[in-house]
């Protein structure tokens, strides 16, 4: 037994989609999130420096005591889930994998789209994470930067999002994608926009609930999980403006995010 929170990051609210699976597959535990507001989008920064910030981060929440880390950021996984894991005490589980797994076993004709920010798909994570899993499935990658920004404003549908998607999802939907990764943890909360543009012949993949269901592998196998005699706590922390991380986080996730303190991360 462990009553230590998880911690899960990511550049903003779109790890919020990732804390909300792993809430409801694991109503007992204390979660810890971070959303670094003040430098996300990471999408279009150096994938060297997204890996910065995420071995900073990582190193904050575990200064916290919190017991597993989730890095709820596709950007963040592909840049640097990696060197997280070796200098991280505590394990470390990134995003990449459970979505490309989801999407192996969700397709019939093995053609798979993925879109996800410029960082992620210029790092080719998920090409290599759905080919050591089917090395025949054809993958389809396409970056759709705006649509972080989108939901970072708290836009979530209506026609600039639609065309904006519409124009993204054209060429993989031209190439008979049957199955498509929503590689970045802020696209869930556009899917309706997503799936209504995809059509219904296209499975979409995104990773929370898969996600949620290694965080609890992780923890039973441990035996880290919390006896469950108290109730859980929700700390929320944000490195940027805490007003929009509150509106954000209670349209997002819901009344849980009462109040979020902001932090300074050591340079
Ligand atoms: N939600 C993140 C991801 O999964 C980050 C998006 C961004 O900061 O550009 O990639």
């Amino acid at each position: 037994m462990n009553e230590a929170p998880i911690g899960i990051f990511d550049s903003g609210v779109g790890g919020l989609t990732v804390m909300k699976a792993v809430m409801h597959r694991l109503p007992g535990e204390s979660i810890c999130y971070f959303g670094d507001n003040a430098r996300g989008p990471y999408g279009s920064r150096d994938i060297g420096e997204i890996r910065g910030f995420a071995l900073e981060i990582a190193a904050f929440l575990e200064d916290l005591g919190v017991k597993l880390i989730v890095i709820a950021c596709n950007s963040a996984t592909s840049a640097g889930l990696l060197e997280v894991q070796r200098r991280c005490r505590v394990p470390v589980l990134g995003v990449v994998e459970p979505g490309a797994r989801g999407a192996v076993q969700a397709t019939h004709n093995r053609r798979i789209g993925v879109i996800g920010t410029r960082a992620t798909i210029s790092s080719r994570a998920y090409l290599r994470a759905i080919h050591a899993l089917d090395a025949g499935a054809t993958v389809h990658s396409r970056a759709c930067p705006s649509l972080v920004d989108f939901v970072e404003g708290g836009e979530v549908e209506g026609p600039r999002v639609e065309e904006e998607v519409r124009r993204y999802l054209a060429p993989l939907l031209r190439r008979g994608v049957d199955t498509l990764v929503l590689g970045c943890t802020h696209y869930p909360l556009i899917s309706k926009v997503i799936g209504d543009v995809a059509g219904e012949g296209v499975s979409l993949i995104s990773s929370d609930w898969e996600v949620a269901r290694e965080v609890e592998e992780n923890l039973v196998r441990r035996g880290y999980l919390r006896d469950g005699t108290s109730p859980p706590s929700y700390r929320f922390i944000c490195s940027g403006d805490k007003e929009q991380s509150i509106k954000l986080g209670r349209i997002f996730l819901g009344p849980e995010v009462e109040k979020v303190e902001k932090v300074e991360l050591p340079a």
